[in-house]
C-alpha cells in the first residue's frame, strides 16, 4: 500500500537533486517509528556498541546531524553524520553541483563538504542527546541507534599540514564524548587536491596517535578511517594492515569514485565529481574481499556503496563486511528501503543456510 511518504518521495525525486535532499531531510520530521523489530540475528556486538541490525546510513545525507532523531525513527542500526570540518563551509560555489545519473541508478556530486562546523553541529548534537534522556527516562527504552561521526579534513586547510592536523584534533576532542564512533574521512575527492592524496596510511597514523594522545577520560573511542575505491591495491592494504596492527578500529570501503565506468549510459556521466550508486557495486566487493582475505578477517570493515537491496547488502557482507551503509540507494528507492532490507535479511539468512548476520560475514572469502 503506497503511504503519504511514498507519495512525498515520487514528488521530491522530481526536485533537482541537492534541493531533493533538503526537503528528504526537513521530511524526515514526517517519517512514523518503524514497527519492524529486528530479531537477534541481525544484532552484533562490534566494538562494544550494539547494532541491532548491520545497516547504516552512510556520511553525506545528514550532515549537520540536523535529523538524528528522526532518521534513527526509520530502523537504522546506526547513522554516520558529517563530514564534519572545524569551521563551517559552504561548499564549491559553483552549482548545479549534484546530479542523477538515472539510468545508472548513480549520483555525481561535487558538494565539497559544505557543512555547519564544529561548533554549530556539537551544540545541536548535545541538544539532541538532553532530549533523547529526557524522553527515555519517561518511556520504554529501545536500542539506541549507533551514532558515527565524519570529521574530514578542511580543503582550505590541505596546503598546511600542522593547521590541517590541529583542526582535525579540534573536531575529535569535541565530538569523542558525544558519539559513539568517529570516522576519519581520508578519501573525499571533491576538493581541489583530492583528501586521499594527502592522507595516505602515514599521515592518518601520525593523525591517530595524536588523536589517542588528545583523548579525554578514559574512554577509547572506535576510530574508522573511510578510504576511496580509487586507491591502488598497494595502498589499500597499507590501510588494511595498519588496522590489522591495532592501528585503527575498522575500515570503511569507500567513499565516492573519480572513475567513470565504460558501462555508464546517462548523459551527466562526465559531469565532475564523485560518483556514487549502482556502478560502484563491483569495485567495492572486490576491495572487501581482498582486505578481508590479506588480514585473515582480522580487521572489522564497513561495506559502502551501491547498496539497493537486502541482495546487495548480504554481497558486502559474505565478501567480509560486518556492516554496510547506503546513501545513493535511498535517494532512488526512498525511505522503505531500510525496513525492506532488514526484513528481507531473514529470508537470506534462511536461504544460505545461516544463523545470523555475524556468521554470514566473509562466507563468501576463500
Ligand atoms: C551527495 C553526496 C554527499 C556525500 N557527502 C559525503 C561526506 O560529506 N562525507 C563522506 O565521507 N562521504 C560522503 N558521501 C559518500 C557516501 O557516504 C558514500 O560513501 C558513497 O555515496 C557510496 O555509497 P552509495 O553508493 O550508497 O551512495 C556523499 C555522497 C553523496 C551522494
Amino acid at each position: 500500500m503506497k503511504t503519504l511518504t511514498d507519495t512525498a518521495f515520487r514528488v521530491i525525486s522530481f526536485l533537482p537533486p541537492e534541493q531533493a535532499r533538503s526537503i528528504a531531510l526537513y521530511g524526515t520530521r514526517f517519517v512514523k517509528q518503524t514497527n519492524v523489530v529486528d530479531p537477534t540475528r541481525l544484532n552484533q556486538n562490534l566494538w562494544s556498541l550494539l547494532f541491532a541490525n548491520p545497516i547504516g546510513l552512510a556520511a553525506g545525507f545528514d550532515k549537520n546531524a540536523s535529523a538524528v532523531g528522526n532518521l534513527s525513527k526509520m530502523g537504522f542500526g546506526f547513522i554516520e553524520i558529517g563530514s564534519i570540518t572545524k569551521r563551517a563551509r559552504g561548499g564549491n560555489s559553483q552549482r548545479p553541483r549534484m546530479f542523477r545519473l538515472k539510468e545508472d541508478l548513480a549520483i555525481i556530486n561535487r558538494l565539497g563538504l559544505p557543512n555547519d562546523g564544529l561548533e554549530s553541529i556539537e551544540r545541536r548534537l548535545r541538544r539532541h542527546f538532553n532530549k533523547a534522556t529526557r524522553s527515555a527516562n519517561n518511556a520504554i527504552q529501545t536500542i539506541r541507534t549507533v551514532l558515527g561521526a565524519n570529521i574530514a579534513p578542511d580543503p582550505d586547510s590541505l596546503h598546511d599540514d600542522g593547521l590541517c592536523r590541529e583542526e582535525m584534533i579540534s573536531c575529535f576532542k569535541a565530538l569523542q564524548p558525544i558519539v559513539d564512533y568517529i570516522t576519519i574521512n581520508a578519501s573525499c575527492p571533491n576538493t581541489k587536491k583530492p583528501v586521499r592524496e594527502t592522507y595516505k596510511v602515514g599521515k592518518i597514523a601520525e593523525l591517530i596517535e595524536v588523536m589517542r594522545k588528545a583523548e579525554p577520560g578514559k574512554r577509547r573511542i572506535p576510530l574508522l578511517v573511510k578510504i576511496s575505491p580509487d586507491l591502488m591495491q598497494t595502498d589499500y592494504l597499507g590501510f588494511a594492515d595498519f588496522a590489522k596492527s591495532g592501528g585503527c578500529d575498522g575500515i570503511i570501503v569507500g567513499n565516492t569514485t573519480l572513475e567513470r565506468y565504460p558501462s555508464l549510459r546517462s548523459p551527466e556521466r562526465n559531469e565532475q565529481g564523485g560518483l556514487s550508486g549502482k556502478p560502484l557495486s563491483d569495485t567495492i566487493n572486490d576491495i572487501l574481499k581482498d582486505i578481508y582475505k590479506h588480514t585473515d578477517g582480522k580487521v572489522k570493515l564497513i561495506g559502502c556503496g551501491g547498496v539497493f537491496s537486502a541482495q546487495d547488502a548480504m554481497k558486502r557482507i559474505l565478501n567480509g563486511a560486518s556492516l554496510v551503509q547506503i546513501y545513493t540507494g535511498l535517494a532512488y528507492k526512498g525511505p522503505r528501503l531500510v525496513d525492506q532490507i532488514r526484513f528481507d535479511f531473514s529470508t537470506l539468512l534462511r536461504q544460505y543456510k545461516l544463523e545470523s548476520i555475524e556468521s554470514a560475514v566473509g562466507k563468501a572469502v576463500s
